[in-house]
């Protein structure tokens, strides 16, 4: 059976900065208040022109670039995101489009925060039962759409930004080991964005929906369900590799709040030394936390090739689950693959492909 390695990595999130005093300003809370509270001093906010799939393509264009791949040698690319560009098509589609990565499947994940711990679980067990080679894991999120700027207790907590991993088959040992996924869908109204679903549509009354537009959060409800699944999932996903806590290295947890981080190290009885936190620049950038926080340590020199890792995340649902894996790193490969190349071509190919397909069009009708 293949092994489902963890080859590349990338992460983008927008130049504008948006500040604890900047929030001060449009509503009634402070810096050192949202510090205490929560472990977060600024948060990215996409600008004019950046989506959910702008950001997720740059992100994935250096995921691909450190593990050496061509976009069309991807067998599959899942997005997993709540802040789609649309609902459909989906948001993976347009990254595959972008990136040319033209023998790839295509589909975007929603299991809210949790969300890249599915996509990664869900590309690993493809990889592993031997029915694709490689894929491209991306949390991609724009929250700052749909965060009510005049509600104190959710617009402190939430930024953008994207995060991407390649996955590769290799019969060497290491990569994904296990994964565990859970939901509880009686604490759906717990953490909600009701907006764009069917019971809340642009055909529906706007007036009487015009809450629904906006993350809605009990917050202290919330806190209490990510203390304990936290630990329950990380404990879970260890048990189910055979590994036990003191064998691992890191644990990479959602980034939602600092407070949350730290009573799961309490829980686990591990320092926090062994947690990857970052919450502090980014905020809870949802299903891209996981994969940000991860590249920056990898960046930073602090998660090496062959160190055991935990990725925990939970979110709205509610759903949580957790992974274990070996740090593999890129595959020895020969040559440089330049992805961006790729996406040049990419552009041009989906250009053709417009052409060719209003042409056919056209004489179709003729024939008819
Ligand atoms: O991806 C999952 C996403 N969600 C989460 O992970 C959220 C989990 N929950 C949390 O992170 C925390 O519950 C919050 C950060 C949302 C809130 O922190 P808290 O320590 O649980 O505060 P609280 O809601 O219990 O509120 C305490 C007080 C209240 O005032 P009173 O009633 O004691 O006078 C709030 O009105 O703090 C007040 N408060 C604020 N004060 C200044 C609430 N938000 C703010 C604020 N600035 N932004």
């Amino acid at each position: 059976m293949p092994y489902a390695h963890i080859t590349g990595w990338g992460m983008s999130v927008p130049e504008k900065i948006l500040t604890n005093d900047d929030i001060s300003k449009m509503v009634d809370t402070n810096d050192t208040w949202i510090q205490e509270r929560t472990g977060i001093r600024e948060r990215r906010i996409a600008g004019e022109n950046e989506t959910t799939s702008s950001l997720a393509v740059a992100a994935s264009l250096k995921a691909l670039k450190v593990a050496n791949l061509r976009p069309t040698d991807l067998d599959l690319v899942i997005c997993a995101t709540s802040t789609p560009d649309y609902i459909f098509p989906a948001t993976a589609s347009l990254i595959q489009d972008q990136l040319g990565a033209t023998k790839a499947g295509a589909f975007d994940l929603l299991a809210a925060c949790s969300g890249f711990i599915y996509g990664l679980n869900m590309a690993a067990q493809a990889i592993r039962s031997g029915s694709i080679k490689s894929a491209l894991v991306v949390g991609a999120e724009t929250l700052s759409h749909y965060v009510n700027w005049k509600d104190r207790s959710t617009c402190i907590l939430f930024g953008d930004g994207a995060g991407a991993f390649v996955l590769q088959a290799s019969e060497a040992p290491g990569g994904v080991y296990s994964a565990v996924m859970h939901s509880d869908g009686s604490g759906g109204d717990l953490l909600s964005l009701k907006n764009g679903g069917i019971k809340f549509s642009a055909t529906s009354d706007p007036i009487v929906h015009e809450n629904k537009r906006y993350i809605e959060m009990d917050g202290n409800e919330v806190f209490r369900f990510a203390t304990r699944v936290m630990v329950q999932a990380t404990n879970e996903a260890l048990e189910a590799a055979g590994l036990t806590l003191d064998q691992v290295q890191w644990i990479i947890p959602h980034q939602a709040n600092v407070r949350i981080i730290k009573a799961a190290a309490r829980g686990l009885e591990l320092p926090m030394e062994k947690f990857v936190v970052n919450l502090d620049r980014y905020g809870n950038t949802s299903t891209a936390s996981i994969p940000i926080a991860a590249v920056e340590a990898i960046e930073k020199g602090q998660i090496k090739s062959g160190d055991k890792l935990v990725l925990v995340g939970f979110g709205g649902g509610l759903t949580w689950g957790a992974i274990t894996a070996q740090w593999t790193g890129p595959f020895p490969s020969k040559g440089t693959v330049r992805p961006e190349q790729y996406r040049v071509l990419g552009r041009f190919r989906s250009y053709v492909r417009r052409i060719i397909r209003f042409i056919e069009g056209l004489l179709y009708r003729r024939e008819l």
